[in-house]
């Protein structure tokens, strides 16, 4: 399925969390989102788009997860993460942290993979693929509107 881009007003605010600590140990970190209460979350599937936050107005390039993390878990429980593109100097502790996540570009479905190095092969692909919507115009047209 081709990328999709996403409209701009996709946006969706919440607080930073501790997940299952399971994307550190796969040296793929990523940051765990509890969405407001009422927040419109986008349909399960893998996001490029931007990360926004709230205290110091910083915007991180982000590939963004929604989805039950089937290749782990057995659970309906649909799970926001992020991944942010910087390194961790650059984008540092999140955690506690108010954020909005603005949606860019659609880039595939959710999968159950056979294991967590197949998972992590398709999550570097995602953020290649990722990067290359963010640098689009519709993509930079985003994180004008998330600095705003
Ligand atoms: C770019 C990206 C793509 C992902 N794709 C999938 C996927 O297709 N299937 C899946 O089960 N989990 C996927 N995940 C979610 C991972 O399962 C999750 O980040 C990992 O289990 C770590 O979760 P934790 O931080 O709560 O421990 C993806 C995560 C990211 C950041």
């Amino acid at each position: 399925m081709p990328d999709i881009s996403v409209a701009e007003t996709a946006r969706l605010a919440g607080t930073v969390v501790h997940g299952a600590g399971r994307g550190r140990h796969l040296g793929f970190p990523t940051a765990n989102i509890a969405p407001d209460p009422g927040a419109a979350v986008p349909p399960p599937a893998i996001y490029s788009g931007w990360l926004a936050r709230r205290a110091g107005g910083a915007v991180h390039r982000a590939t963004i997860s929604i989805g039950t993390n089937p290749t782990f878990c057995d659970t309906p429980q649909v799970h926001t993460e992020v991944y942010c593109h910087g390194t961790p100097e650059e984008v540092g502790d999140l955690y506690g942290e108010r954020v909005d996540l603005w949606f860019v570009a659609r880039i595939r479905d959710t999968e159950k993979f056979a294991t967590a190095g197949d998972l992590l092969t398709a999550a570097r692909e995602d953020v290649r693929r990722s990067e290359a919507h963010l640098d689009s115009a519709h993509g930079r047209h985003v994180r004008a509107a998330a600095l705003a």
